[in-house]
């Protein structure tokens, strides 16, 4: 599984970004974390001529509380806003965003990436929903604001057209109790339902992801089991390979009550049953026009990159690996695994699933764990890649590895060197790391072989025992 060729071009500005995207238009994709897009890419579910990477635009890098809501921008990445120290004020957001992915994969993924991707098992865009958010979006053409409720169209498609680019989120206050819950396979997978509740003032809202092919909130009105079951029979619940239709509504009425109840009590009433919050839905101002920011290009005008390389040219890289500075070159479509591997013969870094699962690609880029199978190559450029490879030193192993050999804590070997490098990165960050951070941290590995528990028993003894 490899992504098809295209052509990349790292915006140095929003600008240059939506140069990109007006001349192109749908046959462009703005990729920032990439851990949705590069999955896509690499199953050829998606085949855009052009990649136009954001990352690295400043404009787009704030968190910034505006007229009673929290705006992030596009490049804003899960793991920073999970940091953020303002978070406790946005209750439903700190409740789901540890839903989000495992820690390797918020270390890249933004949360307008989530947001742009609309899964309808996703918890950002039900989380966006349930607050009545709101998406901004940026073309040459003009600015606009989207309602969360009519920003998500279907799975996997939005309103956004194919010129604009998501600028901004903006999530507002719950402005009063609000709890989220969710049932997965295994933490960090999508939700198979997902609920999220705000209750202000005696009335209930309810969001619910995983059902149908959008996050839907409905207003809940009355004795709450019979709200709850008429909802669960309103939403267009499918079978598929995970759960059936009538457990998800099952779910919905179990998970439903037990957030609207706790949303209650955090508010300090008990359960609601009058009427509800929010403003009526649909209708006029359903997409509010801000203005018009930049001139409509002229023949010629923007281009950017974009037609300076052919799609299979290769682009020059260069970035610190374990230290010491490297350069080569690379095709855009070219995956920060197969270049550590087949390029620099650095193959301690292991490829599995291609798509962000298993984890056994596991690098650290800028001090922080992350999957070499959801990074270009071209997307290091300027960074500190380490890897497996740059733990020990002098033929010795480091006190991990040995760790690890101490407690057999690996059988095969396919996985440790990914678990490696993240349990490197936590005890760098946390030298005190506790027991459900380490399995927090493992939970973003699959391990076929071994087992977790002497995983635990050598992850442990390390931390306790840093340097031979
Ligand atoms: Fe990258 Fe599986 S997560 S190979
Ligand atoms: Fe074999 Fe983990 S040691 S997969």
């Amino acid at each position: 599984m490899k992504p098809p060729v295209f052509d990349y071009v790292r915006a140095g500005g929003i600008e240059e970004a939506l140069d990109v995207l007006a001349r192109e238009g749908g046959d462009a994709r703005v990729i920032a974390g990439g851990q949705t897009l590069m999955a896509m890419l690499n199953m050829r579910l998606v085949r855009p001529a052009t990649l136009v990477d954001i990352t690295r635009i400043p404009a787009l890098q704030h968190i910034e509380e505006r007229d009673g809501a929290l705006v992030v921008g596009a490049g804003v990445r899960q793991a920073d806003l999970l940091a953020w120290p303002g978070l406790s004020a946005y209750p439903l957001l700190a409740a789901a965003l540890p839903w989000v992915g495992h820690t390797q994969t918020r270390n890249a993924g933004t949360v307008c990436g989530s947001i742009a991707h609309a899964d309808p098992s996703a918890e950002l865009p039900l989380v966006l929903v349930a607050l009545g958010g709101e998406v901004h979006l940026r073309s040459r053409r003009r600015a606009r604001r989207v309602k969360a409720d009519d920003f998500f169209l279907g799975t996997m498609t939005t309103a956004r057209d194919d010129d604009e680019m998501i600028e901004a989120v903006a999530f507002p206050k719950a402005g009063g109790g609000a709890a989220f819950r969710e049932v997965a396979r295994r933490h960090g997978d999508f939700a198979i339902v997902a609920c999220a509740a705000v209750v202000r003032g005696g009335k209930a809202r309810l969001a619910v992801g995983g059902v149908a092919d959008r996050p839907v909130a409905r207003d809940l009105d009355g004795d709450l089991d019979a709200a709850l079951d008429a909802f669960a029979w309103d939403l267009e619940a499918r079978d598929d390979i995970h759960a059936t239709a009538r457990y998800r509504r099952e779910l919905v009425r179990r998970i439903g009550r037990q957030v609207v109840e706790a949303a209650g009590n955090e508010h300090g009433i008990d359960t609601p049953t009058s009427p509800v919050l929010s403003a009526p839905r649909g209708g006029e101002g359903r997409s509010v026009e801000i203005s018009s920011p930049s001139p409509p290009l002229r023949a010629g005008e923007g281009r950017g990159e974009v037609g300076r390389h052919a799609r299979h040219e290769r682009r020059p890289i260069s970035f610190s690996l374990n230290g010491k500075q490297i350069t080569g070159d690379a095709e855009p479509r070219l995956l920060l695994s197969d270049f550590l591997r087949h390029t620099l013969g650095a193959t301690g870094t292991h490829v599995g699933c291609e798509h962000g699962v298993c984890g056994a690609c596991t690098v650290q880029i800028d001090g922080r764990p992350r999957r070499a199978c959801l990074t270009l190559a071209v997307q290091a450029a300027g960074c500190d890649v380490r890897t497996v490879e740059g733990l020990g030193g002098g033929g010795r192993l480091g006190p991990l590895q040995q760790a690890f050999r101490d407690h057999f804590a690996l059988q095969c070997g396919f996985c440790t060197a990914g678990i490696l490098m993240s349990l490197d990165a936590l005890f760098r960050e946390r030298p005190d790391a506790g027991e459900n951070e380490i399995k927090e941290m493992l939970a973003g590995h699959l391990c076929r072989c071994t087992g977790y528990a002497s995983i635990m028993r050598a992850a442990m003894a390390a931390r306790e025992e840093p340097d031979a």
